[in-house]
């Protein structure tokens, strides 16, 4: 197993399809325009296939697709199905809003996805007009249900949190949760990428969100389990389980396995960092297997990454993590482009 400098593996791997979006969520990528990844330095599948298959001989066994939105790049399931080839990824998911969910859920079954998670921050079309700028949530409703249909034996649905937004639907979800068979994930707003909108006020803690919850439905147990999953899961009276990932209030930095490579083959350690390794350029030149193992396990090796960690302890001093400007001119910056 290769360990980073706080010795955690590397196992955990956000492949970003693409850094193009249908929705303009205001705390993720508020903006109409910005700079895009130049199309030809996209990897193709062929070269993502290629760098996922060196990082599964390193540890990795956990494969998610993200974006932007990943059901923009076409023919993603061909991609699907060359990952799921590979033996030693036993989890294969995919981060959607679900605008052309209902389109792809036959299909990405049929590929060999293992599991979808669908960001679902409100249930009401007015607000998700408001808040992701386009008139798509009964779309995302039926990319939903088209989930369940296709077969897929898990789903998850993550809401981000934001005071005066949507913190009051915390029920509403939960019981939507319920009646489609997910689990629903409250996330803490983070002051990451295109979040320039943000500001300690509208975070909702998850000591808060619990409070609320314990107000409507009575104790709330949390689910004694050992994982690296950001989410802390729990227990309803009635055992419905959900889940809270507090990446702003209580990081979970000390036992982060993951990393993430953009659609243009940027390798990033951490969803704050700045700078990433270039390994389009390495898959471009012909390096070898045993090269670009070398380069992945030497970077690896030196990470000592505790992003959100070293936010918190800003405390007053937060703000958002970067400017507009800064984000429009380098994609990379960019929670489009890396993968929430
Ligand atoms: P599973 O637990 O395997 O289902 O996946 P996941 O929770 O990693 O997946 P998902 O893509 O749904 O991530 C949920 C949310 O967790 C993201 O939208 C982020 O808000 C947060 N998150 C994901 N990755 C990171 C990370 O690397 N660091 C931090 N601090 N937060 C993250
Ligand atoms: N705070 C928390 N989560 C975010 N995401 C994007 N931006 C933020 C943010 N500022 C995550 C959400 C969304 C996914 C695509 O990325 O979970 O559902
Ligand atoms: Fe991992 Fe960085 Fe997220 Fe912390 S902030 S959990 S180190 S990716």
């Amino acid at each position: 197993m290769i360990l980073d400098a706080l010795a955690r593996p590397l196992r955990n791997l956000r492949l970003s399809v693409t850094d193009r979006c249908n929705l303009r969520c205001q705390y993720c990528m508020p903006e109409e325009e910005y700079v895009w990844l130049p199309r030809e330095d996209i990897l193709s599948f062929e070269e993502c296939a290629l760098l996922v298959d060196v990082f599964c001989d390193l540890g990795v066994d956990k494969v998610r697709l993200t974006g932007g939105e990943p059901l923009l790049r076409k023919g993603v399931e061909a991609l699907i199905r060359m990952l799921a080839a590979n033996p030693r990824i036993t989890d294969l998911a995919m981060t959607t809003n679900g605008v052309l969910l209902s389109e792809h859920a036959q299909t990405l079954r049929a590929a060999g996805l293992h599991r979808v998670t669908v960001s679902l921050d409100t249930l009401r079309a007015e607000r998700f007009k408001a808040l992701a700028k386009r008139e798509l949530h009964p779309r995302v409703l039926e990319g939903i249900e088209a989930v369940g249909q296709a077969g897929f034996p898990r789903l998850k649905l993550d809401a981000v949190v934001i005071r005066g937004t949507n913190d009051d639907e915390l029920g509403e979800l939960l019981e939507y949760g319920r009646r489609v068979g997910a689990e629903v994930r409250f996330i803490e707003y983070m002051d990451v990428g295109g979040a320039i909108h943000w500001s300690m006020d509208r975070v909702v803690s998850r000591a808060e969100m619990l409070e609320v919850i314990g107000r409507r439905y009575g104790a709330v147990v949390p689910v004694a389990e050992e994982s690296t999953a950001p989410a802390d899961r729990f227990v309803l009276p009635d055992g419905y389980v959900f889940g809270i990932i507090s990446s702003t209030t209580q990081p979970f930095c000390r036992a982060c396995d993951r990393s993430r490579l953009t659609a243009d083959g940027l390798w990033y350690l951490c969803l704050y960092a700045t700078q990433g390794t270039d390994l389009r350029r390495a898959v471009r030149s012909g390096a070898t297997r045993e090269e670009m193992k070398h380069l992945i396990v030497a970077t690896w090796r030196q990470r000592a990454a505790r992003g959100a960690e070293e936010r918190l302890a800003m405390a007053d001093r937060r703000a958002p993590l970067v400017q507009v400007g800064e984000l429009k001119r380098d994609p990379h910056l960019e929670m489009h482009t890396r993968g929430g």
